[in-house]
């Protein structure tokens, strides 16, 4: 097997999905759940973790989700995710979501998160991924910043793994 580092750039992966909503993604207020907009933020996510493994990629966390704005009914909302870093088989991805005011040709800041996925294989193995290739100042101080989030991410992810591991098969709430 090669030992042979793959490199892959940022932009090589970028993705963007756009959405006009519709009264069925609201709640009473006609503002878009919550809920609905973190599924189009996974999505969002998933297509530049897939693009950048070559992979089938699964989301094993989100955080630093923060909702700044709320998004209504007929709002034309924008998504755009990059790979931020590549560790071994997982890759920490940022969304942002806006919305685009097509009268004025502005942007709102509405939500972002880091979205972090796995590169799996037919049976769910992991895979290993290309590294990124760091082309710009902004993409090496996002790239620093999600090794910081990762540090601080991993011991919260072990103790939670080692209480799962302490549950019984059929445990359930
Ligand atoms: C995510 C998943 C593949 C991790 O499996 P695991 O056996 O815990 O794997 P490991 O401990 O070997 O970790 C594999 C990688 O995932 C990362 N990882 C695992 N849990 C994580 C978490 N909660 N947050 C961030 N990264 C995580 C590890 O850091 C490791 O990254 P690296 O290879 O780049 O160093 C597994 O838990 C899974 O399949 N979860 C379900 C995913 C899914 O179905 N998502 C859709 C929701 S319905």
């Amino acid at each position: 097997m090669s030992d042979e580092v793959v490199l892959r750039a940022v932009r090589e992966s970028q993705s963007e999905r756009s959405e006009i909503i519709f009264p069925g993604d609201a709640n009473a207020l006609g503002n878009l759940f919550g809920g609905r907009l973190m599924q189009f933020m996974d999505l969002t996510g998933a297509m530049a973790a897939s693009r950048h493994a070559r992979a089938i990629t699964v989301t094993a966390s989100m955080d630093h989700l923060d909702f700044v704005a709320p998004v209504h009914v007929g709002d034309l909302l924008i998504l755009k995710a990059s790979v931020n870093r590549a560790f071994k088989t997982s890759m920490e991805v940022g969304v942002k979501a806006m919305v685009e005011d097509v009268r004025k040709q502005r942007l709102r800041h509405v939500s972002s998160a880091y979205i972090t996925f796995v590169a799996v294989d037919q049976n769910g193995a992991g895979l290993v991924v290309p590294q990124l290739l760091l082309e710009t100042d902004h993409q090496r101080r996002r790239y620093e910043d999600a090794g910081r989030r990762r540090e601080m991410r991993a011991g919260e992810t072990a103790r939670r793994k080692r209480l799962r591991e302490e549950l019984t098969a059929d445990w359930h709430l």
